[in-house]
């Protein structure tokens, strides 16, 4: 199973955005979306073996499984209408909710931040990297298939997080700064070019 984790530092955390303002009102859910489309969508199919966690504020976690998914198609505005169901089903439960509550076919949201996250992937996955545009080369590094990337949306890493992820391999994708979204394109590239 490949993981991936997308910090959206200003994302909505209530659904009473519109759908015409992403980059807007629902604070770069934008972003999230096309990570979302990157990490699920072929040409002509959806890969199935993937979970990505969107993690909001640190506050609420959505998660997609791509073994359940339904309804995702390639677009921003239908994605971002997925999260605002998740964020409708959230704030319909008590605060103090610690599980994860099933919004869509596929989509799950909790009331938990990067450590809880964290704490649950380490159990779950052989590696946990940490994508960085200062590590090291991923190319020459050892990547198991079943690894956990986690990556920022386009605010720096908050030193918290930093020192949350300080423990893990820090990798590069390569000299440039890239968008999240292509990020998650070019890992699922090496990965698949490394599967048995
Ligand atoms: C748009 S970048 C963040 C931009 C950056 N904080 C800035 O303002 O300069 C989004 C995320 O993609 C990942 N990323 C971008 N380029 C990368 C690279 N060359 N190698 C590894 N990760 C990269 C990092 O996780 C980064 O936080």
């Amino acid at each position: 199973m490949r993981v991936f984790i997308v910090l959206g530092h200003t994302a909505a955390l209530t659904p009473d955005f519109t759908l015409n303002d992403l980059p807007g009102s629902a604070g770069r859910l934008d972003i999230l979306c096309r990570c979302v489309t990157a990490a699920f969508c072929l040409s002509h199919g959806i890969r199935r073996q993937i979970n990505v966690y969107l993690v909001l504020q640190d506050r609420i976690t959505i998660r997609l499984d791509g073994r359940y998914l339904r309804h995702l198609n390639p677009d921003e505005r239908s994605t971002g209408a997925l999260l605002q169901k998740a964020l409708q089903k959230i704030q319909q439960a008590a605060p103090d909710l610690p599980d994860e509550l099933r919004s869509t076919p596929g989509i799950f949201v909790s009331r938990r931040g990067l450590a809880q996250l964290l704490a649950q992937l380490r159990r779950q996955v052989e590696q946990i990297i940490w994508l960085h545009e200062g590590g090291r080369d991923l190319r020459s590094a050892e990547l198991d298939q079943s690894s956990a990337f986690v990556l920022s949306d386009h605010r720096d890493f908050s030193p918290e997080e930093e020192t949350l992820l300080g423990e893990f391999a820090r990798l590069s994708l390569g000299p440039q700064i890239l968008h999240a979204d292509h990020c998650i394109t070019v890992v699922h590239n090496e990965l698949d070019r490394r599967e048995p």
